[in-house]
């Protein structure tokens, strides 16, 4: 029993091949295309239409008649028949007239085609003929039918009753659907006439075919003339027609005179027909679709017609094209129809598969495509937006411009402070701004002194001494940058040393090593945490600053003077080894131009000599230095305010002869060692001498302190 179709929709091996088989039969519908005409005339002829053999799709054939001009399309096979009851007709008395049905346009997108049909009509020559015109439009057993939505039933005439007549064919309950319309020109209100546009009865009328009828597939319209006629002179024809309702339009003229409405549409009128693609329904979901399955396009769904058996195939939504085709369907750019997909001038449209985005510009919100796109702030909220957006903006430029003065400042301090100069001589790092901020610090301040203060940190891992002077104390340009590539060439292990600098800030700072235990004035006076020191400790100490100090006094093309020699700035490392510190200070500091003649350097340890005479020498270092060892063997402060009562005393007991030993430390001061006492006493008379030229240079000094230190070891 089972048909060949149900055979191969059955067999599993088969089943499995379906996909390839269908693939052959969509290339082959694809093949057909190629080398078909696709225009007759202006008509244009789509698939499944078609002109010639393997170019249409089974019942769309399309013959072209090339003979006329310009060329008329008709569907082939699709008859109009006519059958005229009217003595006066000139086709009177013949029998059914047939002629074929004339192609005016196709859609493939909406499924439908628009074609010529007659008008059925009678004229009377008389007042009392009676007659009817009767035209059929064969359409049983093709894939079209009149289209219920499209076309209306229209009668024109002085009086007209206009029938149509849907059969079913084959015949099927109810077999037949009939509607009509009647126009009198004049009835009971003479005063309403006909006009143009205006088919409500008056010489015109029409009906709507209510929709959702299963109309039948033979469709015969007909025409009734009312009798009596009595204005059969000017009115001698009533029209009864299907015509798309979007085509015809009532003109007065087509109510008067002989077959004027003939003559003005002499090919007919133009009447919608719905076609199908096959007789059968769309398959059901998950089915495989029939062999003969028309819809082949990607992007294209299958839809059930409503009026035929059969279905139709259609682009998706937001795709534009034929369905019947391969690659037929594609996307539509919404953006270029405007007109069709609208997207407000608030809106931003971009197209996408299938579909299209209309999202509102910046700064709006709404639907671009209801086109209600509007600002999300209001002008004045957009004000204070614009104001505080204005504020940010100065706020960021007086940052980049404090950027940009804090960068030319740096650069113009670097330069002022000898920079170039510095970096040109590459003996000393330089070191950024931004290095020695973290260090400067008040929990890093390890001292103060006159020249600023004094910061202890890690830099490159190494403990540094950071001096930083207080502004406006420091020696302007090539005099500072040379002072300190004389310092940076200072190397001796008993003077510290310069690292570097930094350069960027108004009074350069000053990079020294860092000296663990501090200054001699803290280890000999620190009442607190007082320090056992043994005679050879201090001669040490005493030989190595003389040492160091000397060393610096004989450097020869640049004589370094200290200029402020004190316990204080002789520093003590782990092991008690001494390191000057601050030496050349004195040359860097600017003299205060308004308190000339004040000396800079300790009040207590100054040369008197210098002191009168304004003039620093290397015998002002001596002097200093003199009160150094006198404060080591002593462990007692010379104090300028206390009237010098330390040196002054210390200078008489000497001068008298006396014994110095009563300022002798008692924790040195044993009998063994008074002898050595008693010689680094004269040294320091020496050194304390009023008398410049009678004093020691730091060379004998430092060899004096180095033979009695010596003398003790042997
Ligand atoms: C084509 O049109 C011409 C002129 O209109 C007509 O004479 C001829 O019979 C037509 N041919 C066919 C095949 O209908
Ligand atoms: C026309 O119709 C009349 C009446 O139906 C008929 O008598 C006549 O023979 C027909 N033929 C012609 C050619 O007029
Ligand atoms: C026309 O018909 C009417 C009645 O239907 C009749 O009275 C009248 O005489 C007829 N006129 C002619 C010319 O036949
Ligand atoms: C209707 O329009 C035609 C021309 O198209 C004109 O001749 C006629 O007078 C118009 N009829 C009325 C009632 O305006
Ligand atoms: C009827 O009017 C419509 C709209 O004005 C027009 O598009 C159409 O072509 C007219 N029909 C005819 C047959 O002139
Ligand atoms: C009406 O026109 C047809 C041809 O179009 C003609 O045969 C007929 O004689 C005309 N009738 C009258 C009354 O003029
Ligand atoms: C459908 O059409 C095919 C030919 O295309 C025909 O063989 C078949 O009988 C038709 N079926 C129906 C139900 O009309
Ligand atoms: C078309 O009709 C058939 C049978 O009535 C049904 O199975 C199918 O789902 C319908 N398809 C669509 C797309 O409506
Ligand atoms: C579907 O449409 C897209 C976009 O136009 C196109 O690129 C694609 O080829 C189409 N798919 C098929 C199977 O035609």
């Amino acid at each position: 029993m089972s048909t060949p179709n149900s055979q191969f929709h059955s067999h599993p091996l088969l089943r499995l091949w379906l996909p390839v088989i269908q693939l052959v039969i969509l290339a082959a519908a694809a093949e057909q295309q190629q080398g078909c005409r696709d225009k007759c005339g202006h008509i244009s002829i789509p698939f499944p239409f078609g002109i010639g053999r393997g170019c249409f799709r089974h019942g769309f054939e399309v013959v072209c008649n090339d003979s006329s001009y310009p060329p008329r399309a008709f569907l082939a096979g699709k008859r109009i028949s006519r059958l005229s009851s009217s003595p006066l007709d000139p086709e009177n008395g013949s029998d059914w007239s047939f002629s074929s049905i004339e192609l005016v346009s196709i859609s493939v997108a909406t499924g439908k085609a628009r074609v010529y049909a007659p008008v059925s009509y009678l004229c009377s020559t008389n007042l009392n003929r009676t007659f009817s015109a009767i035209y059929n439009i064969h359409l049983a057993h093709t894939p079209f039918a009149v289209s219920a939505t499209r076309n209306i039933l229209v009668g024109v005439g002085w009086r007209v009753d206009a029938f149509v007549t849907f059969i079913d064919f084959p015949l099927r309950w109810p077999y037949t659907v009939m509607f009509a319309c009647s126009a009198r020109a004049r009835n009971l209100l003479p005063s309403v006439t006909p006009t143009n546009g205006s088919c409500t009865g008056r010489g015109c009328c029409h009906t709507t075919i209510p929709p959702d009828n299963n109309l039948g597939n033979l469709l015969s319209f007909s025409v009734k003339g009312e009798v009596p006629n009595e204005r059969w002179e000017d009115y001698p024809c009533s029209y009864a027609m299907l015509v798309d309702k979007s085509w015809y339009n009532f003109s007065t003229p087509d109510m008067e005179g002989n077959r004027t409405l003939l003559k003005r549409f002499p090919r007919g009128v133009h009447i919608a027909l719905d076609f199908a693609a096959g007789n059968t329904s769309c398959p059901a979901k998950g089915q495989p679709p029939p062999p003969d399955y028309a819809c082949i396009s990607g992007n294209s769904s299958c839809a059930n017609s409503t009026h035929t058996p059969g279905y139709i195939c259609k682009c998706w939504d937001h795709y534009a094209g034929n369905p019947y085709i391969t690659h037929g369907c594609q996307d539509i750019d919404e953006c270029k129809l405007p007109h069709v997909y609208p997207c407000s001038n608030g809106g931003i449209c971009k197209n996408r598969l299938g579909g299209y985005d209309c999202p509102c510009k910046f700064g709006m919100k709404g639907d671009g495509k209801a086109g209600t796109c509007s600002d999300i702030f209001t002008p004045a909220a957009k004000a204070a937006v614009g104001a505080i957006g204005g504020i940010l903006l100065m706020a960021v430029l007086s940052f980049l411009l404090i950027l940009h003065k804090e960068k030319k400042k740096t650069e113009e301090f670097y330069k002022k402070n000898g920079g170039p100069t510095l970096e040109k001589a590459d003996v000393i790092k330089l070191f950024k701004k931004g290095e020695l901020k973290p260090i400067l610090r008040s929990s890093n301040l390890i001292g103060k002194g006159y020249f600023g203060e004094v910061y202890k940190g890690l830099l490159d891992n190494k403990l540094v001494a950071i001096k930083k002077p207080i502004n406006g104390s420091v020696l302007e340009s090539e005099q500072f940058a040379n002072e300190v590539i004389i310092q940076s060439r200072v190397i001796h292990k008993n003077i510290v040393r310069l690292i570097g600098c930094c350069l960027e800030v108004d009074a350069p700072m000053l990079v020294y090593e860092f000296i663990s235990q501090g200054s001699l004035l803290d280890i000999l006076h620190n009442s607190n945490n007082k320090v056992a020191l043994n005679l050879d400790t201090r001669l040490s100490i005493a030989a190595q600053s003389a040492d160091g100090l000397a060393y610096m006094h004989s450097k020869t093309n640049s004589t370094i003077l200290h200029g402020d020699v004190k316990p204080a700035n002789i520093l003590l490392d782990d092991n008690f080894v001494p390191k000057i510190s601050d030496f050349g200070i004195s040359k860097l500091i600017q003299r205060d131009k308004q308190h000339t003649g004040q000396v800079i350097g300790d009040m207590n340890y100054m040369d008197p000599v210098y002191l009168q005479e304004g003039r620093l020498t290397e015998k002002s270092d001596v002097y200093s230095f003199g009160i150094v060892i006198l404060e080591l063997i002593s462990r007692r402060r010379a104090i300028h305010s206390e009237n010098n009562s330390l040196v002054k005393g210390f200078l008489e007991a000497h001068k008298k002869q006396k014994k110095t030993t009563e300022f002798y430390d008692k924790e040195i001061a044993i009998t063994k060692d008074l002898e050595l006492l008693d010689s680094l006493a004269d040294i320091v008379v020496e050194c304390l001498s009023l008398d410049v030229d009678q004093r020691p240079t730091m060379m004998e000094v430092a060899e004096q302190l180095l033979v009695l230190g010596r003398s003790r070891k042997a």
